[in-house]
């Protein structure tokens, strides 16, 4: 009777095409048909349909699907394609798109792609062989390894910088306490770079499904990138330097826009501070010990009952007059917001969402419940200009309370049990999605609402935090990493988190300083205090009921340790600030990974370097672990001093350190020009009128574009800027100083220049003309000292030059 069955089953299978066809792999098989179309080639193949479009001379973008390509959308790309100089030819075996940058080769029999050089060499291609190809609906692109090939980016994943032999999930988790090899965290990047044999490319998976990278893991063979729903659409980019893969990266998916000034001062936080009392204690604290500070953060038990928009009356009784009061002081206050919305008769917003019907439903149309703080909740649809428009309006009682900063939290969306089912319907934006379409951008779409929201409210800059996020993300919010344990190596997954983000287009990140779950040891929390100074985003966090994360909580030496380092911070504000614009103009991050300028040199990769960062174009920072006596420095070609003593160091070299708990290693690049101010105790005090700008010797050319604004609105974006670009001209011998650019005045009328590793045969001289503008004329001034508390030194090399800023152009010679 069995084997019957099965002979009847084999028979029905083998006359019923429909049945034959469910290979369990089905591959793309050859093209049929192509249709030549400006910039973009349509084809089709056995099992698919397909179209390639050449985004830019360096940027190409592949589409492949088992049924007709649907309508086009995207909520991370926001760039359309430029216009191109390409060359399209075609045979019976091959379709070539040429562009002065790459060379994109398809082969027709079987389907498969391969970028190359303007003069020849390999970038990547398709692994021969195994296609592009369906499991399901599950969708992968297998592409060759590359001898040596190593793989960075994809946004915040644990693991090395250099991603080769493992494999990661894109799938935004609430990892609360998570270990430093977890994966997925809280948000989705699927962006990476490969690098070899001198070459660098980034690939750009648009899919918000669950998708899945493979950098050889578990083979030899491929590397490979999966979405488990919708299209295989990439974007392939190519340049000669990482970097330009980073710019070009983020010009398809967006730049930050300049954030608000204070949001770059140091943030105090805990879960929770309260009430009001102690929210104005810790405020009153910071300023007694003189430990600047611009940010209190209130997480969830300002509200009443963790109910959104709302507030807790018996801890704060009128919040807007202590948010009036905290700004007086010189404090921005940041609230935290989640998305459920609690299910609770009478309560506005939930009364208010229903009726509005803004809510994410399951497929019988009754909104989805899940637990979360309040209790059972909905969840607004951020994912519907609906739902945005709704939350637009409700996060004004925010601004309206004297609130400047919006955190949004546990947006991947987290619910007790985390299990959300896949039947549940997303707008997303008039397509409608399941569940497992929409997750991964939910996050992002609810920061973009907030923003969008506060924006509309204040008409100002708005700083912004979230947890979850998808590609594009850094066009409305900072991200931090999450609940990190504290602990020595969290320390440093953390720095490799952000430095990967870096990568991946977001320039304001940030970590829980000091660490979120547990207690840091004392040393830990004052090395980790001193990275945070180094950080986009500079925060601590705890979790509750673990030890308060002041400063002065862990003593005398840690208070005073913390001080130097946030007053470091205070001084290179200008610097910062100049940096960050850099983000807004080219995706630049903040904290970058050495890869970045040296993708190509080994040692980079090495597990003793991968850690080190710049912090921005200048500084050198090498974390360690606070528990070490002795750690190793990797230092990339140039020349390079030390923050502390001006020590030179050559290049391409690396050298063993005794560590210290109140030093920290940085290192300055030769070349570099660094702004710097007085001391302030918040964004909202004046500095004295003096920019002093500090200029290090270097062999190498470099250029630096210091740049000033209002530090709130978005009047920079009309020209009230002020903008100069200062190139160091190591050939030359000079330092010349561009005109000013921008409608804005500096808040500086003395330009002080530092003149840093140059000796007495250097016979620093300014520009002619200049002469009748100096303040004063060079004079030997104390080393670099992060207090500028002491007194010039006498008969040390460092000189410095004053000169009026009203000064347009000008030139220093040596
Ligand atoms: C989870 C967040 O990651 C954490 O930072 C916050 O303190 C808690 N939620 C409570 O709101």
């Amino acid at each position: 009777m069995h084997r019957y069955f099965l002979s009847i089953c084999f028979l029905f299978i083998a006359i019923n095409p429909t049945f034959a066809q469910q290979k369990p792999v089905l591959a793309a098989g050859s093209v049929t048909n192509t249709t030549i179309a400006g910039q973009s080639v349509r084809f089709v193949t056995d099992n698919a349909f397909g179209e390639v479009t050449v985004y830019s001379p360096s940027v190409i973008r592949l589409r492949l699907d088992k049924k007709q390509l649907a309508k086009d959308f995207s909520y991370a790309v926001i760039a359309q394609p430029q216009k191109t100089n390409v060359k399209i030819s075609e045979d019976a075996n091959e379709l070539t798109l040429a562009t002065d940058s790459v060379k994109t080769i398809i082969k027709k029999k079987p389907f498969s792609v391969a970028f190359f050089t303007v003069d020849g060499r390999l970038i990547n291609q398709d692994e021969q062989g195994l296609q592009n190809s369906w499991v399901a609906e599950e969708v992968t692109a297998y592409k060759q390894l590359q001898q040596g090939e190593r793989f960075v980016g994809l946004g915040e994943k644990t693991g090395n910088l250099d991603r080769r032999g493992n494999g990661y999930t894109n799938w935004n988790y609430d990892a609360y306490g998570y270990s430093t090899g977890q994966d997925p965290l809280y948000s989705s990047i699927p962006f990476y770079i490969g690098i070899h044999n001198n070459l660098n490319y980034g690939i750009f998976l648009d899919n918000t499904y669950q998708t899945d990278f493979n950098f050889g893991a578990s083979n030899n063979r491929f590397s490979s990138f999966s979405a488990q729903g919708g299209e295989l659409n990439y974007y392939f980019i190519y340049h000669t330097h990482l970097a330009d893969v980073v710019k070009s990266y983020t010009n398809l998916t967006g730049r930050m826009k300049m954030p608000p000034l204070w949001s770059l001062g140091y943030q105090q936080n805990r879960y929770s501070y309260y009430p009001e009392t102690e929210v104005m204690r810790i405020a009153q604290t910071l300023r007694e010990k003189k430990i600047p500070a611009d940010g209190i953060t209130l997480d969830i038990h300002y509200m009443d009952q963790y109910k959104l928009f709302t507030w807790d009356r018996q801890r704060f009784q009128n919040p807007l007059a202590m948010n009036k009061k905290l700004k007086e002081m010189g404090f921005r206050t940041t609230v935290i917001v989640d998305p459920g919305i609690k299910v609770e008769k009478g309560y506005e917003a939930f009364e208010d969402g229903v009726k509005q019907n803004i809510f994410v439903k399951y497929t019988d149309s009754s909104n989805f419940t899940a637990q979360v703080w309040p209790g059972w909740c909905h969840f607004p649809d951020f994912t519907s200009p609906l739902g945005r428009n709704w939350w637009h309006e409700k996060i004004k009682f925010f601004a309206n309370t004297g609130v400047d900063g919006i955190w949004n939290d546990m947006n991947e969306i987290a619910s007790w049990g985390q299990k959300m089912p896949s039947n549940i319907i997303f707008n997303y934006d008039g397509a409608l999605a399941s569940h497992k379409q929409a997750h991964n951008v939910y996050g992002m779409q609810m920061a973009r609402a907030s923003f969008e929201g506060m924006t509309q409210a204040t008409n100002k800059r708005q700083f912004n935090l979230t947890r979850a996020g998808y590609a594009g993300l850094q066009r409305y919010t900072a991200i931090w990493t999450g609940d990190n344990r504290s602990e020595e190596d969290h320390m440093l997954l953390g720095v490799r988190l952000m430095n990967s983000l870096g990568l991946s287009g977001v320039a304001f990140t940030g970590m829980d300083i000091g660490g979120f779950t547990g207690n840091p040891s004392v040393s830990l929390y004052a090395r980790w205090i001193q990275i945070g100074a180094f950080n986009p985003y500079f925060r601590n966090h705890a979790a509750v009921n673990s030890k308060s994360s002041e400063p002065w909580t862990y003593g005398e030496e840690v208070t005073e340790i913390s001080r130097n380092f946030i007053n470091l911070r205070y001084r290179l504000l200008p610097y910062l600030y100049s940096t960050f614009n850099e983000a807004t103009q080219n995706g630049m991050p903040v904290v970058r990974s050495l890869a970045l300028e040296n993708a190509h040199e080994a040692k980079v990769f090495d597990g003793k370097f991968q850690n080190q960062f710049m912090f921005g174009q200048a500084f050198l920072v090498a974390p360690f672990e606070s528990t070490k006596e002795y750690g190793a420095v990797f230092f990339p070609k140039g020349t390079w001093y030390s923050l502390y003593d001006d020590a030179a160091q050559l290049g391409n070299t690396e050298k063993i350190f005794r560590l210290s708990v109140q030093q920290l290693p940085v290192f300055v690049r030769g070349g570099s020009i660094v702004p710097m101010q007085s001391l302030v105790q918040t964004t909202a005090e004046k500095p004295t009128d003096t920019l002093v700008l500090h200029i290090y010797k270097g062999d190498q050319n470099n250029s630096f574009t210091y740049y000033e604004d209002d530090g709130e609105t978005y009047n920079y974006e009309k020209g009230d800027y002020y903008k100069r670009l200062i190139s160091y001209d190591a050939t030359q011998r000079k330092i010349i100083f561009n005109k000013v650019e921008g409608n804005f005045k500096s808040k500086f009328n003395l330009l002080k220049l530092v003149f840093h590793g140059f000796d007495d045969k250097d016979n620093i001289q300014a520009s002619g003309s200049l002469k009748d503008d100096f303040v004063s004329l060079i004079a030997p001034i104390s080393r670099f000292d992060p207090q500028g508390t002491a007194n010039p030194t006498i008969g040390c090399k460092v000189k410095s030059l004053t000169i009026a800023s009203k000064v347009s152009q000008f030139e220093i010679k040596y």
